[in-house]
């Protein structure tokens, strides 16, 4: 994927008058279609009361609307403070299944210095679908988004 060009258009939409809640939707769908190997792509947004909420997704629709921080993969980026790259959730405790077919998953958090917005969670069917280099351009898109969470706060309450 190529995440200085997704933050391109999004920066395009955002100067035509596109609202936050269709930009964050179409940061989603870009991140998603960028990779075959990307089966659910979604935000999980992080709100007062340490809950994570899920915003935009493209892919299956999962139970895991509403995550604690601490609880699954989703919940430990936010409670370490840090990205997560799970070769393969099978091996891994903590994991909340969206979905059996998954196999492996990219947390990326969406953060201004300490302030944690939220983080873009992707998951593969595929094992190691992830490394460094998809993290680093899904950075891109999270770290244009983290600008926007600080600039227009008040879709917070959308
Ligand atoms: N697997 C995540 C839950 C979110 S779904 O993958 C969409 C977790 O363990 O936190």
């Amino acid at each position: 994927m190529d995440g200085d060009a997704i933050c391109r258009e999004l920066e395009e939409k955002i100067e035509e008058g596109l609202d936050f809640n269709s930009v964050k939707e179409l940061a989603v769908a870009r991140i998603h279609e960028s990779n075959e190997r990307f089966h659910w792509t979604g935000i999980y947004e992080l709100f007062p009361d340490n809950t994570l909420r899920l915003g935009a997704f493209v892919g299956a629709p999962t139970d895991h609307v509403f995550i604690g921080v601490g609880q699954g993969v989703c919940g430990s980026a936010v409670a370490e403070r840090r990205n997560m790259n799970i070769p393969d959730v099978n091996l891994i405790s903590n994991y909340l299944a969206c979905s059996a077919e998954t196999s492996s998953e990219l947390v990326v958090l969406i953060r201004s210095g300490e302030k944690i917005h939220g983080q873009i969670d992707l998951d593969s069917h595929e094992i190691a679908a992830f490394d460094d280099a998809i993290e680093a351009e899904v950075q891109k898109v999270a770290d244009f988004l983290a600008r926007r969470y600080d600039g227009w706060p008040v879709f917070r309450e959308a």
